[in-house]
C-alpha cells in the first residue's frame, strides 16, 4: 500500500512540465512512471534524470490509445500495487479563428486534451477507490477559465477538463481520492514550437478574411512568449507541493499572468473584462 502511494504516473514526459515533474518527483523519492507516446523521444528525459542522479520508468503511452493506457496501469498494479498519483499532463494547442478550424480539428484537440485525460483517469480510479487513496492532478490552463480569440479549440478542451474535474472531485472525495486542477499561464515549454502546436485547417488560406489578423496576432504572441514566458520549474514546484499536500485544493492558478487574468475575471464585471481583452488582444491589430 505504501508503495502505491508513492507511485506516480505522468503522461507526456518527452518535454515541458511532464519531463521536469518526472525528474522533480523522482528526486523526492517517488517511483515515477514517465510515459510518452513515442519512446524514441526519451533521450531528453534520460539526460535530465542522469544530471539529477535519479531513475524513472519510461513507458510508451498515447492518451488517445486506450490499450497503451491499460498496459501501463496494469503493469503498475502488478509491480507497485497501483497508481498513487496520476498527473494528466499530455496536451497541445490548436491555433486559428474558429471559422478557420474544422470539426475534425476540434475532435483531434479533444481526443488528446479531454478524452485522453478522461481515459487515463478512468483507468486508475478503480484501484484508487479500492485502496481508498489517490490523487489525480489535471494540468489544465488559465485558458480553462477564460476564453481567448484564436484558441477556441484549446480553450474549449480545457473548459471541458475544468467542468469534468470539478464534478469528479465531489464524486470520489469520499473514497479518499483528491482531484486537483492546475491552471498555468504562459510558460516556456515546447507547446508553442511548430513541432508541437497545430493550426486550424483554414489558417494558411490567404483568401480567408482572418488570414492577416491571425498572422499578426501569432507573430505578436510568439514575441511576447519569447520575452515573458515564465520558467516551467514554477509549475513543477507547485505540482510537487500538491503531491505532498494532505488536503489539496480544487484549483491552483500558477504564473503572474494567470493570476492577474484570474483575478480580473473574478472581480471585474463581465463587460469590463471583455472590453479589456478586446482592447489588449484584438483592437491592436484591427488596422494592420
Ligand atoms: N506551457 C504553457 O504555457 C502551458 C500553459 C497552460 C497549460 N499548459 C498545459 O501543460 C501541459 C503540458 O504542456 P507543456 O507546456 O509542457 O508542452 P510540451 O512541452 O509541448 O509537452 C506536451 C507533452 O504532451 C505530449 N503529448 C501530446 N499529445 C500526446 C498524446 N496523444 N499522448 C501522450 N502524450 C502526448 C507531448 O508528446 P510529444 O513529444 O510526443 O508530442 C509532450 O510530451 C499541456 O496539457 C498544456 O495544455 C501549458
Amino acid at each position: 500500500m505504501i508503495q502505491a502511494r508513492r507511485t506516480v504516473l505522468i503522461t507526456g514526459t518527452s518535454s515541458g512540465f511532464g519531463l521536469l515533474a518526472a525528474v522533480a518527483l523522482a528526486r523526492r523519492g517517488y517511483q515515477v512512471y514517465a510515459t510518452m507516446r513515442n519512446l524514441q523521444k526519451q533521450e531528453r528525459l534520460q539526460v535530465a534524470c542522469a544530471a539529477a542522479n535519479v531513475k524513472v520508468e519510461a513507458r510508451a503511452l498515447d492518451v488517445t490509445k486506450p490499450d497503451t493506457i491499460a498496459a501501463v496501469v496494469e503493469e503498475i498494479e502488478t509491480r507497485a500495487g497501483g497508481v498513487g498519483v496520476l498527473i494528466n499532463n499530455a496536451g497541445f494547442a490548436y491555433g486559428g479563428f474558429f471559422e478557420d478550424t474544422s470539426d475534425a480539428d476540434f475532435r483531434d484537440q479533444f481526443a488528446t486534451n479531454f478524452f485522453g485525460l478522461l481515459s487515463c483517469t478512468r483507468a486508475v480510479l478503480p484501484g484508487m477507490r479500492q485502496r481508498q487513496h489517490g490523487l489525480v492532478i489535471q494540468i489544465s490552463s488559465i485558458a480553462g477559465l477564460s476564453g481567448m480569440p484564436t484558441l477556441s479549440a484549446y480553450t474549449a478542451s480545457k473548459f471541458a477538463v475544468e467542468g469534468f474535474s470539478e464534478s469528479l472531485r465531489y464524486e470520489v472525495k469520499r473514497f479518499g481520492i483528491h482531484v486537483v486542477l492546475v491552471e498555468p499561464g504562459t510558460f516556456k515549454t515546447d507547446i508553442f514550437l511548430d513541432t508541437n502546436r497545430k493550426n486550424g485547417a483554414g489558417v494558411d488560406n490567404q483568401e480567408r478574411p482572418y488570414y492577416q489578423l491571425y498572422r499578426n496576432m501569432e507573430k505578436e504572441f510568439m514575441a511576447l512568449e519569447a520575452k515573458w514566458g515564465q520558467n516551467p520549474e514554477r509549475v513543477v514546484r507547485r505540482i510537487v507541493k500538491i503531491v505532498e499536500s494532505k488536503r489539496p485544493k480544487l484549483r491552483y492558478i500558477v504564473g503572474t499572468d494567470a493570476r492577474i487574468e484570474g483575478t480580473l475575471k473574478k472581480l471585474l464585471p463581465g463587460s469590463w473584462y471583455e472590453f479589456l481583452l478586446e482592447k489588449l488582444v484584438l483592437d491592436k491589430f484591427k488596422n494592420e
